[in-house]
C-alpha cells in the first residue's frame, strides 16, 4: 500500500513554503496525533509522562526535545505558535496569556535597567501605563513620540535606546507609521523594532518583513475574531524568541491549551473575516463623512488620510477598525452610543460583531487628561470596531442615533 505521504501526522514546513497567507491559515503548524484525527486535538494536561528516569532526565537537561510542562511545553499552543509564525513570516512564536502578557515578556526578557525605550503616544491604554508605570520602576525608561513625526522619532533617541515600540494603525486613531523608516532608524540606533500588528493581522500586514525584529499581537482580538479568550502572541527571529521563551518558562505568563486551540480555529477563517471586516469599514466609514452629526471621521482607507498612500503602499487592506468625532462632547458621544440596539457596546474590537465604545471613559480612561489631549483622545470621540453583519444593518442602528444629534445640534 503506498501512503500519499510517508507520515501523515504534519505538513512539512517545506511543503507550505511559498505558499499563501490563505493556505497557511488553515494548513501550517498543525501536529496529528497517531489517531489521525482532521481537526487540531486539545492538550489539557498540565505534565507529560517519560518511559524512564533516563528519558526524564534528558528531556529536563534538553537533551532530548519533547513535551514536559504545560508552563513552557504544550503540543496545542506549539501548533498555535507554528501557524501564527509561519503567517507572520517570522522563525519563531512565543503565546502567551494575554497580549499585554506578550508585551511585558517581550520587554522583560530584551530590556534591562538603565535603557531606554521610545514609544508611539497612540498605543493602547494599557501599554502605555505598563511603560509609564511598571517598566519605569525597574529602571527602564520611556519617551513619547508622535507615531507619525520621524523628527519627534529620531530626536528622542539616546545612547542608550533598546527598543522602538509602535501599534500601526493606531487605536482609535487609525494613525499610520512607515515601519521602513523606522527600520532604519531602530538599525542605525542599534536597538530593536517591535510592532503591535493587532489591528492589522499578518494578513493585512507584516511587519517582520519591512524591518520590524519582533511582531507583537493581542490575540483576543482578530486572531480569535469572536470574542472567546484571551491570549497574545510575540514572533521573531528565534535567537530573540529564545530569550522571550524563557522568561516564560520562568515566569509562567503561559497561553492555556483551550485558548490556543480557539486561536487556531479562529486563524482558519482570518484571511475571509479581515476581508470582510475591510469592505464593510470603508463603506461605513464613508457615509459617516456624509453624516451632519459626524465632524470628522479616521480612517486610512478614506483618501483624504493623511497617510492614505502610505497605508495603501505598506498594508494589504485598511482593516476594520474607525473611529469618528461627533459634534458636542461626551453627552452627545454616549448618547448616540446609547441610541444603537445591535451593535455592542464593549470595549473589545476584531469581533465579527460590531462594537462600540467611548475611548475617553473607557479604553484610554486612565491616560491623565495631558496624555489624552497629545493622543487626540477628545470627549466627542467615538470608536467602531466594524464586524461582518449587513452594512446596511449597521447603518440603520447608527443612524437613529445620529440622526438624534443632528436634531439637537
Ligand atoms: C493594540 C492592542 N495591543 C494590545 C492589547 C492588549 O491585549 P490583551 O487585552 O489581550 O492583553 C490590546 C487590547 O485591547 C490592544 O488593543
Amino acid at each position: 500500500m503506498t501512503h500519499r505521504r510517508e507520515e501523515h501526522l504534519w505538513i512539512p514546513e517545506s511543503d507550505l513554503d511559498g505558499m499563501s497567507i490563505d493556505t497557511l491559515a488553515v494548513r501550517a503548524g498543525q501536529i496529528r496525533t497517531g489517531q489521525l484525527e482532521h481537526s487540531d486535538p486539545i492538550f489539557p494536561t498540565s505534565s507529560f509522562v517519560y518511559g524512564s528516569a533516563a528519558q526524564a532526565a534528558a528531556r529536563f537537561g534538553g537533551d532530548e526535545p519533547g513535551n514536559i510542562y504545560s508552563r513552557f511545553t504544550n503540543p496545542t499552543v506549539q501548533a498555535f505558535e507554528g501557524r501564527i509564525a509561519a503567517m507572520e513570516g517570522g522563525e519563531r512564536a512565543v503565546a502567551t496569556a494575554s497580549g499585554m502578557a506578550a508585551i511585558l515578556s517581550t520587554c522583560i526578557a530584551l530590556l534591562k535597567a538603565g535603557e531606554h525605550v521610545v514609544c508611539s503616544r497612540g498605543v493602547f491604554g494599557t501599554t502605555n501605563v505598563l511603560f509609564q508605570k511598571y517598566l519605569a520602576r525597574f529602571g527602564v525608561e520611556t519617551s513619547f513620540v508622535s507615531l507619525t513625526d520621524m523628527e519627534e522619532w529620531r530626536g528622542a533617541i539616546r545612547d542608550n535606546t533598546r527598543m522602538l515600540f509602535l501599534e500601526t494603525p493606531s487605536n482609535p486613531l487609525c494613525e499610520v507609521a512607515d515601519l521602513a523608516a523606522l527600520s532604519d532608524l531602530a538599525r542605525a540606533a542599534d536597538a530593536l523594532l517591535v510592532v503591535d500588528n493587532c489591528f492589522c493581522t499578518p494578513v493585512l500586514q507584516r511587519p517582520l518583513s519591512q524591518g520590524a525584529d519582533i511582531v507583537i499581537h493581542s490575540a483576543t482580538k482578530y486572531l480569535d475574531g469572536q470574542g472567546r479568550c484571551v491570549g497574545g502572541v510575540a514572533v521573531g527571529s528565534a535567537k530573540l524568541m529564545e530569550e522571550v521563551y524563557g522568561f516564560l518558562r520562568s515566569a509562567g505568563p503561559t497561553m492555556s491549551p483551550f485558548n490556543a486551540w480557539v486561536f487556531l480555529k479562529g486563524l482558519e477563517t482570518l484571511p475571509i473575516r479581515m476581508r470582510a471586516h475591510c469592505d464593510n469599514a470603508l463603506e461605513l466609514a464613508q457615509w459617516l463623512e456624509q453624516q451632519d452629526a459626524v465632524e470628522e471621521v479616521f480612517y486610512a482607507g478614506l483618501s483624504h488620510h493623511p497617510q492614505h498612500e502610505l497605508a495603501a503602499r505598506q498594508q494589504d487592506g485598511f482593516g476594520g477598525v474607525l473611529s469618528f468625532r461627533v459634534r458636542g462632547g461626551r453627552e452627545q458621544a454616549w448618547s448616540l452610543i446609547d441610541a444603537t440596539r445591535m451593535i455592542s457596546i464593549t470595549a473589545n474590537l476584531g469581533d465579527v460583531k460590531t462594537t462600540i465604545t467611548h475611548p475617553a471613559t473607557t479604553t484610554h480612561g486612565r491616560l491623565s487628561d495631558d496624555d489624552k489631549a497629545r493622543a487626540g483622545i477628545t470627549e466627542n470621540l467615538v470608536r467602531l470596531s466594524v464586524g461582518i453583519e449587513s452594512v446596511e444593518d449597521l447603518k440603520q442602528d447608527l443612524a437613529r442615533g445620529l440622526a438624534a444629534l443632528a436634531a439637537g445640534a
